[in-house]
């Protein structure tokens, strides 16, 4: 009952030109919007332009992050007007690095989903463990914390909007995936958290996503886990061949 959602995170990479031909090489070639939701978060200069030549079909065009303010005095910041003005409809919000070496907190991470879901924008919240918390045996505590502070005074209706992705800090472009069992279990956690906050119904709503070296030989067993519906994909997101081949498998 959760349409599974794939999401291709871009990061810094890729040229408007490069972007363009992505668009052109996917376009018409992606598995029917009804079985899989497709999303490219682009960085921000080719939002506009991705979203003009998207027209609302698959994929989608998101941002990798905004700012909580509708507007000000905020040098270099993005707003979630300015973004749903250009017709982007996701966010992600709370990437393991912008945690790291943009000051992101569990506070802003809070103050950006509030402000994605008061405009319409879906937000994908990321959450996820180091290997030194991992080791520790942490992972359950620091991702289900996480969660907990990125859901402080949203409501029920509005969770149920969100996706959130579950991405191992360990497993970022380090070629290292999670197990699909262990990536299974920390999502099972996930849901499990949100049942605390919202009850069952609305947690059997939400979707999760698993990022980490996600690959298309590798995605078909991270989706047979129950508790994981789709990926947040960097690396093999940049390829046009590849990011279909991802969708396939979702579809
Ligand atoms: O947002 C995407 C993740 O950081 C995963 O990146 O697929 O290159 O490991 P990756």
């Amino acid at each position: 009952m959760r349409k599974p959602i794939i999401a291709g995170n871009w990061k810094m990479h890729k040229t408007l030109g490069e972007a363009e031909q992505f668009y052109a090489d996917v376009q018409g070639e992606i598995p029917d919007p009804a079985k899989v939701e497709t999303v490219i978060c682009a960085p921000y200069p080719f939002l506009y332009r991705l979203a003009g030549l998207s027209e609302g079909k698959a994929p989608s065009v998101g941002a990798q992050n905004m700012h909580w303010e509708d507007a000000g005095a905020f040098t270099g910041e993005v707003s979630p007007v300015q973004l749903k003005d250009l017709g982007v409809n996701y966010a992600i919000i709370g990437h393991s690095e912008r945690r790291e070496y943009s000051n992101e907190t569990d506070e802003t991470v809070n103050l950006k989903l509030k402000a994605a879901l008061g405009h319409g924008i879906i937000p994908i919240v990321c959450v996820g463990e180091t290997l030194e918390e991992r080791e520790e045996g942490r992972t359950e505590a620091k991702v289900s914390g996480q969660v907990k502070a990125a859901f402080v005074e949203v409501s029920r209706g509005e969770a149920e909007q969100t996706v959130i992705a579950y991405e191992p800090i360990w497993a970022i472009g380090t070629g290292k995936t999670a197990t699909s069992e262990e990536a299974g279990a920390v999502c099972r956690t996930i849901r499990n958290t949100l049942g605390e906050l919202y009850g069952g119904e609305t947690a059997a709503k939400i979707r999760i996503q698993y990022g980490g070296s996600v690959k298309p030989d590798n995605i078909g067993e991270l989706l047979a886990q129950p508790d994981i519906d789709g990926a947040l994909v960097g690396g093999a997101s940049l390829d046009p061949e590849s990011f279909l081949r991802l969708a396939e498998v979702a579809a």
